[in-house]
């Protein structure tokens, strides 16, 4: 065997593949195609990476024209830099097929379009842009017409409402997709600065040594929005803020932060680094739990009028394993908060005998923050001498912004449908570790208490965690 042959064999065994022939785009009218999809196929054409056809399916009465038009405009309201004739392009990919998901007549005129425009043969990702109470019903469609058969099935979050319908859904789709050719999107695994801290923590020696009970006092991430619900209200208002963000998005940062360095790079290795550190994290505890609603949240649209659903959320968890038993790990997200902001704080013990205190009293401890939005870097808080006769520790901020160094970056979106059409499920969720995350959550879900209530544009209710 040739080195170029077994290259080609190690990435086969990493990705499950084949590479798509042809994309079908379920929901291609929705909100989140305009917004986030259709912008991201775009800079994929920009760059050459997607050249298949784009099959989009929706209930519309639109012809494949008016779908066209409806990508120019998506594209040109999310981006200041369009080019036209990639944009061109993108729009002689798309075709449309309209109809209702429940109608077998849908899947016939789809099965028709793929074999027109991509061949018999060919391998096909559907994307499932849909809410998903129409998972089941899309993928037993595509079942009825053969669109199964050669194909891997790509569905949005949330995935499932709670341990046991994650469960149900999967063996709805298990059915007629094998489990490597299901992929689970989370599209903070797609975000750039989120896979970096694995690179950050495991490509340099200057944290690892740190990175545990000995060192850490606690661990603060936060993932705060300065918007509101909006026009999502009828979708907010069946989730809040734990199933919209913390049980996907907040524990993927968690194990990213926390988990030992994987075997390897391959996606098993890494999902079973997360997977042995989600074991370890307990369920949470009620009593660890604030839980908040912006004034007003329940006159959006869509919100019903005695909603007891968190926009805000703080909790604490706790990792009983070697490495981090005793250390809390306090989790905030909410909608409505003074900024937009996710980072990871980590607080590392003080030094055994405070030296440096002046008349301010004792400087706070050295603090790591991982900042993953909107200004990707890090900042290490470290204290240095006043100036002055006393010898007073003062304390300043050494900080990088990767992208003022190292330059822009792809957005979250173009990774994932990157790896969806070649077949590389790095960034997606695998199914065990959505259980985990599941089990973690399951005790504050659907608790029908009244949270308390906060005025938007502050940092959320005033009560304090317990630990
Ligand atoms: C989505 C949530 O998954 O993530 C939204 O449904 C949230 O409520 C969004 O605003 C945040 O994503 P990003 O990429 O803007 O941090």
């Amino acid at each position: 065997m040739t080195a170029a042959d077994a290259a080609a064999t190690d990435v086969a065994a990493e990705h499950p593949g084949p590479r798509a022939d042809v994309l079908v785009l379920f929901g291609v009218t929705g909100d989140l195609a305009r917004k986030m999809i259709l912008p991201a196929l775009y800079r994929l054409v920009e760059r050459g990476e997607l050249t298949v056809p784009v099959i989009g399916v929706a209930r519309t009465d639109w012809n494949t024209e008016k779908l066209r038009e409806h990508v120019g405009h998506s594209v040109e309201a999310a981006l200041d830099d369009v080019e036209p004739a990639a944009l061109q392009r993108l729009q002689g990919l798309v075709h449309l097929v309209s109809g209702d998901y429940g109608d077998p007549l849908t899947f016939e005129r789809l099965a028709y379009a793929v074999h027109r425009h991509a061949g018999q043969g060919a391998f096909a990702v559907h994307y499932l842009a849909v809410p998903p109470g129409l998972f089941g019903a899309v993928a037993d469609g595509l079942a009825t017409v053969g669109l199964h058969e050669f194909a891997r099935l790509v569905v949005e979050k949330p995935f499932g409402r709670d341990l046991d319908s994650a469960r149900a859904l999967d063996a709805l789709l298990r059915r007629h997709f094998a489990d490597e050719r299901i992929f689970r999107v989370d599209h903070y695994l797609g975000k750039e600065p989120v896979e970096d801290l694995l690179v950050l923590r495991f490509a340099n020696t200057l944290l690892e040594p740190m990175w545990n009970r000995t060192w850490v006092e606690r661990i603060d991430i936060t993932m705060a929005e300065d918007f509101d619900v909006a026009e999502r209200g009828s979708f907010y208002d069946s989730v809040g803020a734990v199933r919209d963000v913390v049980q996907n998005h907040l524990l993927q940062v968690l194990a990213y932060l926390t988990m030992d360095a994987p075997h390897s790079d391959a996606a098993d290795d890494q999902h079973d680094a997360k997977n042995r550190l989600l074991r370890a994290v307990r369920p949470v505890d009620p009593a660890d739990v604030v839980r908040g609603q912006y004034i007003g949240y329940r006159d959006a649209a869509g919100v019903a009028p005695r909603s007891t659903t968190e926009t805000y959320v703080a909790l604490t968890l706790h990792i009983d394993n070697w490495r981090w038993s005793g250390v809390p790990v306090h989790i905030r997200a909410g909608k409505a908060l003074p900024r937009t902001v996710v980072d990871a704080v980590v607080v590392l013990r003080r030094p055994p005998q405070m030296l440096f205190t002046g008349t301010d009293g004792p400087p706070p401890p050295n603090r790591i923050r991982l900042r993953l939005q909107p200004d990707a870097g890090v900042t290490f808080h470290v204290l240095a001498k006043r100036p002055g006769g006393d010898d007073v520790a003062t304390e300043l901020p050494v900080s990088v912004d990767f992208r003022q160094v190292l330059g822009p970056v792809h957005a979250a979106y173009e990774r994932v449908f990157e790896d969806a059409l070649a077949g590389n499920p790095a960034h997606f969720a695998r199914l065990d570790n959505l259980e985990q995350a599941w089990r973690i959550v399951g005790p504050i879900l659907d608790v029908g208490t009244e949270p308390l209530p906060y005025a938007p544009g502050t940092w959320g209710p005033t009560e304090q965690l317990r630990s």
